[in-house]
């Protein structure tokens, strides 16, 4: 797995500015933040349910994430089950309309914001179902090929791939003879090859053993980690995960009224700065003390009222 996080050019889209680097470790002294990559605007999105009621599952959700100087970005939307994560995603990526609001993301340095449009993110889905009839090695080639990459430099990525993160064993793998933890790789890696700097996953802890999640904690870092545009976006309910891989955690859950009942719609309803709080890309995370106070603060006190 790369530690260096020198950029991939290729993988990247171009590059070569001072910006085009990742800074491996801490960053001295305080982040510098640069110019918003996604913004989330007073998203709402309601369903008809079956008994023609309405589920207001989103109400004005808004969050920016900004470009971190000589970093990636790796958030995390974390909220109890059925808080409305997935629904945010699926809006986030393109693939839902909301009800009201918009998602608008970058197309590059410089360029202004514009509405997000299928296939701008890159959606790694909780079961990351591959396509059991072909390799790895294909499952790798045919999306992107798909997607318009030419046939031979598809093969080339993917084996390049492949390579750096460990798995030229499994390349010649059919996907039922991998493991959940190297199924979810793969279907990580599928998303890398399509030159994609925004990436959101799905609950990429569950179901995992605590190896397992460790491992998908370094995959995120260090892929993340290739490009400063690059933006992960982890949607989860898993605290110590999200806590661990990002520089900032957006707690999603619903507000309460004056009698303590809770308003439907969920919202942001607190964020943590884990670059000012000392905690971001400290790979001793869970040895510092404040680390286990927010942990604790979120999992006794915040959650149980989102
Ligand atoms: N297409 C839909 N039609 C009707 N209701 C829906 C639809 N999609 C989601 N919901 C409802 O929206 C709410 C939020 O669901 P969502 O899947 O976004 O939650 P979640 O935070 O991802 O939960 P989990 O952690 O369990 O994955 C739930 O009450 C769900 O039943
Ligand atoms: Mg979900």
């Amino acid at each position: 797995m790369p530690t260096d996080a020198k950029q991939d050019t290729d993988s990247a889209g171009g590059g070569g500015s001072d910006n085009a680097y990742c800074a491996p470790g801490p960053l001295p002294g305080s982040a510098e933040l640069l110019e918003p990559l996604l913004m989330v605007e007073q998203l709402s999105k309601s369903f008809k349910t079956n008994d023609g009621n309405t589920l207001v599952v989103l109400k004005d959700l808004s969050l920016t994430i900004r470009n971190i100087k000589h970093k990636p970005q790796v958030v995390s939307l974390l909220g109890p089950s059925g808080a409305g994560k997935t629904t945010a995603l699926r809006i986030m990526a393109g693939l839902d309309k909301p009800t009201a609001g918009c998602v608008r993301l970058s197309e590059g340095e410089g360029k202004p914001l514009r509405e997000t449009r299928v296939g701008d993110v890159g959606v790694v889905f909780q079961r990351y179902p591959l396509f059991d009839d072909i390799n790895v090695l294909n499952n790798l080639i045919e999306p992107a090929v798909r997607a318009g990459m030419a046939k031979q430099a598809a093969r080339d990525k993917a084996l390049r791939l492949l390579d750096e993160f460990d798995m030229v064993k499994q390349g010649l793998a059919w996907p039922q003879q991998l493991s959940g933890g190297q199924r979810q790789r793969v279907a990580i890696l599928q998303q890398l090859m399509q030159d994609r700097h925004f990436i959101i996953l799905d609950e990429p802890f569950s179901g995992l053993d605590p190896v397992n999640i460790i491992n998908v904690i370094d995959l995120i870092v260090s892929t993340a980690n290739q490009h400063t545009l690059n933006t992960f976006i982890i949607v989860t309910h898993d605290v110590t995960s999200a806590l661990i891989v990002s520089d900032t955690v957006f707690l999603l859950g619903r507000p309460r009224d004056g009698k303590d009942s809770p308003i439907p719609g969920a919202r942001v309803m607190k964020q943590y700065d884990l670059i000012a709080e000392g905690l971001a890309y400290r790979p001793d995370i869970e040895d510092l003390p404040r680390f286990s106070e927010i942990r604790k603060e979120i999992k006794l006190v915040e959650f149980p009222r989102l």
